[in-house]
């Protein structure tokens, strides 16, 4: 589905610094993961995808940092994810959908960014073919797939609210989480991931 369709929020030009200070915390999460699901045993295809991934999160980080002008908290450790692939796969496509939702709302007021959004839409393409493929293999793999999702999802408010985190978008935030929510129930919901 679209998310500019669904997005129709207008944001005023003063949630962009907020926007972006929440960017240099998400883009280092991502980077950190995907280094963190570069180590699982993943297929083949996956293993090759996440080379260019990291690639493409390692640029956006330099990006945000560029713009801030400094650099996120390092982390000491690479952060846990699921050694399983199919939870992973859930864990990476979650995460990568939500990323797309706030980069479809940071390209309303920085379109000089739609780079970062373009790429954000391949990330999530290409782990919306692996939960397909996933959901139509094995029963335990698929199992273990949706348990994953439904677990991700309880998660997924508070998380929205870290995201949303910052004063100039507090009178935005529900309103935000309300429409973020139900995009990404609509995209499980098209996957098979809920049923
Ligand atoms: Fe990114
Ligand atoms: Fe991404």
């Amino acid at each position: 589905m679209s998310s500019d369709a669904a997005m129709s929020i207008r944001l005023p030009p003063e949630c962009e610094t907020a926007l972006l200070e929440r960017f240099l915390k998400a883009e280092s999460m991502a980077l950190w993961t995907v280094r963190s699901a570069r180590l699982q045993d993943v297929p083949p295809n996956v293993y090759a995808f996440l080379r260019q991934h990291e690639e493409d999160e390692q640029q956006h980080l330099a990006q945000f940092e560029t713009m801030i002008g400094r650099q996120p908290r390092e982390r000491e450790r690479l952060p846990t994810v699921p050694r399983q692939w199919p939870a992973l796969a859930v864990q990476l496509y979650g995460y990568e959908s939500l990323g797309l939702e706030f980069a479809t709302l940071l390209v309303m007021l920085r379109p000089d960014l739609a780079s970062i959004r373009e790429d954000e839409l391949v990330h999530v393409d290409f782990f919306e073919r692996e939960i397909l493929r996933i959901l139509r293999g094995e029963a335990a793999a698929a199992e273990q797939a949706t348990v994953s999702a439904r677990a991700w999802w309880r998660k997924l408010p508070r998380t929205l609210d870290r995201y949303l985190e910052g004063a100039a978008l507090d009178p935005y935030r529900p309103v935000l989480a309300e429409r973020i929510l139900a995009i990404l129930e609509q995209r499980f919901r098209t996957t098979g991931l809920f049923t």
